[in-house]
């Protein structure tokens, strides 16, 4: 999704911000573009690569102190030069050639009321170059700027309605820029220095730069210039240094390695034996203090409950349905899963003994923000997030977190977010059943030993990466797959079949098995493989029916079995066995062949795996 870089500073900062562009490639984009102040404004922009930006960089020589960047995920305008940041404002009253802009910015989030802007704007003589929504501030802070940019930011906030975080600068005030976010993350650097300051969408942009970080708020402007900078809040009453205290924040640039893998997700992938033993590390007992937020006690809130409600999207809400299965067999609560764009928007009956759990890897999914603020305005005070980055605004909103420990996940399919986001929710269960009283000594010690044992359980798996190879190249050729599960391995096939589709782009679909004799069974032939993810669980023999149903229409079964599930391979039967059975954690065992089969068939068919078409890995618009 799209990504900002800005820069206040004493020297050149064009590699800065480029450089900061491409660290934050991997959250999917479609055109870029960096502007300074030389003289006037200047810019270059790109619907091909950072690489190729920094290309063209490099032949007009383009230089500066003060300057803004973006990566863009087109929401409002194809992507086309013209529609790429930063945009210059234009006019009014002349043609744009012969009327050089004053101010430049840049945007991420949604302008909700551009259209209106827009007509007012060209009512008053504003010439527009592209179909953004963006294009309307950039106007809009010219249309209101009488020699103080900070001044006419905040005036012209007033009239925005919608998501954004912006950074803006103006020609006749070289040495400042101004930040501003509502719904949008955007966050400060203070340089080595503390001349050169910074604004980005993310600290990840600034690894290497500064690991000094200011996190913006809800409403939050910032006013920076060299050696110095102020911030106000909503209201744009000043804010102290103890109110937006200067934080230092660890982005691992490192991160970005390869290695010795072909692709981030390959390499994520085979990092999730680490990512689990990180995201258990020192958990050697169940305690609701793992749970505790900045300023409230787990023991006490979930003392206060009766109910769960899960919150999250795509992957994250597969790990939420996969949870429900273990908080209401294990804690014996009532859970309900629900897809946080659609909770936002529904009429719903709120309970205030409610724990809200939001699921995010990036901590700033837009529809789950949303969907968690909706959930605290009907009431529903006791909130609690699984997430990945410590630093969110996700966990900055909720009262109790349990940080993941994946590590950065750049690959726009997530899988080791996953299945630590597993982990996560599996404490959540175990330490719900304590304070419900469902959980013994016996039970504790026996759950803590498997968790213990996972990293070595999904090596033994990612071991079986020849076999899954071997599918990948059957299933390259289809444009159709079946998935079917059942009980908790239900949602590990619906993440397997996103999967697929999300990098391969097969059509994937996944089914309860029981299912499949009410619809799907219709679109079985040889043609459609289906994957069935069948351990030998309680439900192994009536999974065994369905697939007699599949094998009768024709259909030909890819299935990853337990030792002792008792299926062997035959024609039109292709099985790959799993080391062992893992009882309640099977399905972070059972995801992985299902990772590796989307990852090989997209390698053979070519994609680009790490940035599939039309996606962005950090969703923060609605
Ligand atoms: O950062 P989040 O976990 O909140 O992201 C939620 C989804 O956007 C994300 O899981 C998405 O579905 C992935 N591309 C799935 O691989």
């Amino acid at each position: 999704m799209c990504g900002i870089v800005g820069a206040v500073s004493n020297q050149n900062i064009v590699p800065i911000l480029v450089q900061g562009l491409a660290r934050l490639e991997y959250r999917g984009y479609d055109s870029c573009g960096v502007a300074v102040y030389a003289n006037g404004l200047k810019r270059a922009r790109s619907t091909a690569r950072v690489s190729e930006l920094m290309a063209q960089i490099a032949t007009t020589h383009l230089q500066g102190t003060t300057g803004i960047a973006h990566t863009r995920w087109a929401t409002h305008g194809a992507p086309a030069v013209h529609n790429a940041h930063p945009h210059f404002s234009h006019g009014p009253g002349a043609d744009a050639s012969s009327r050089p802009g004053r101010i430049a910015l840049v945007h991420n989030g949604i302008i909700e009321n551009h259209d209106e802007l827009r007509a007012s704007l060209q009512a008053k003589g504003y010439l527009f170059q592209s179909q953004t929504d963006t294009e309307v501030i950039c106007h809009l802070v010219d249309s209101l700027y009488d020699g103080d940019l900070f001044e006419a930011v905040k005036a012209a906030l007033g009239s925005l309605r919608g998501a954004y975080a912006i950074a803006v600068f103006c020609k006749d005030e070289p040495h400042r820029l101004i930040g501003a976010r509502v719904g949008s993350p955007l966050i400060l650097g203070v340089g080595p220095d503390s001349q050169s300051h910074y604004l980005a969408s993310d600290a990840m942009a600034l690894a290497g730069v500064t690991d000094q970080i200011v996190y913006l708020e809800e409403g939050d402007v910032a006013d920076i210039q060299l050696g110095k900078y102020w911030l106000v809040d909503k209201a744009f009453k000043p804010l102290t240094a103890a109110q937006r205290p200067v934080k230092t924040v660890h982005a691992h640039s490192g991160a970005a390695e390869l290695g010795p893998y072909r692709h981030y997700m390959q390499k994520e992938i085979f990092e999730q034996p680490r990512a689990i033993a990180d995201t258990l590390e020192g958990v050697t007992s169940i305690q609701p203090e793992l749970f505790d937020g900045a300023d409230a006690s787990a023991a006490r809130v979930f003392k206060d409950i009766d109910s769960v409600l899960i919150l999250a999207c795509g992957t994250s809400y597969y790990s939420g349905c996969t949870a429900k299965y273990w908080l209401e067999s294990i804690a014996k609560i009532p859970t309900q899963v629900e897809v946080a764009s659609e909770y936002r928007y529904r009429d719903s009956v709120p309970n205030p003994r409610t724990l809200v759990v939001t699921i995010t890897q990036s901590g700033e999914t837009a529809d789950t923000l949303a969907a968690l603020r909706h959930a605290q305005s009907l009431g529903m005070t006791h909130t609690l997030t699984i997430c990945n980055v410590a630093t969110s605004a996700m966990v900055r909103e909720c009262e109790l977190a349990y940080i993941t420990r994946a590590g950065v996940e750049i690959g726009v399919a997530s899988t080791k977010a996953f299945t630590a986001q597993l982990a996560g929710l599996f404490l959540l269960t175990l330490a719900l059943a304590q304070s419900r009283g469902m959980l013994s000594d016996t039970e504790e010690a026996r759950h803590i030993k498997a968790m213990r044992h996972l990293p070595a359980a999904l090596q033994a798996v990612l071991a079986l990466e020849p076999q899954v190879i071997a599918w990948a190249e059957d299933f390259a050729a289809k444009e159709n797959a079946l998935f079917l599960g059942r009980g908790m391995h239900y949602p590990i096939a619906l993440e397997g079949a996103l999967k697929l589709k999300e990098i391969s782009y097969i059509h994937a679909e996944a089914y309860p098995a029981g299912e499949l004799k009410h619809g799907p069974l219709a679109l079985v032939t040889s043609a459609m493989p289906v994957v069935t993810v069948a351990p030998h669980d309680a439900l192994l023999e009536k999974l065994k029916s369905n697939m007699h149903e599949v094998r009768a229409r024709g259909g030909v079964l890819y299935v990853l079995a337990d030792a002792d599930s008792k299926i062997e391979s035959a024609e039109g039967l292709h099985v790959i066995r799993m080391p062992e059975h893992y009882g309640e954690l099977s399905p972070m065992l059972h995801v992985v062949p299902l990772q590796l089969l989307a990852y090989h068939t997209a390698c053979a068919r070519g994609t680009d795996v790490d940035k599939p078409r039309n996606l962005a890995k950090s969703v923060t618009v609605e």
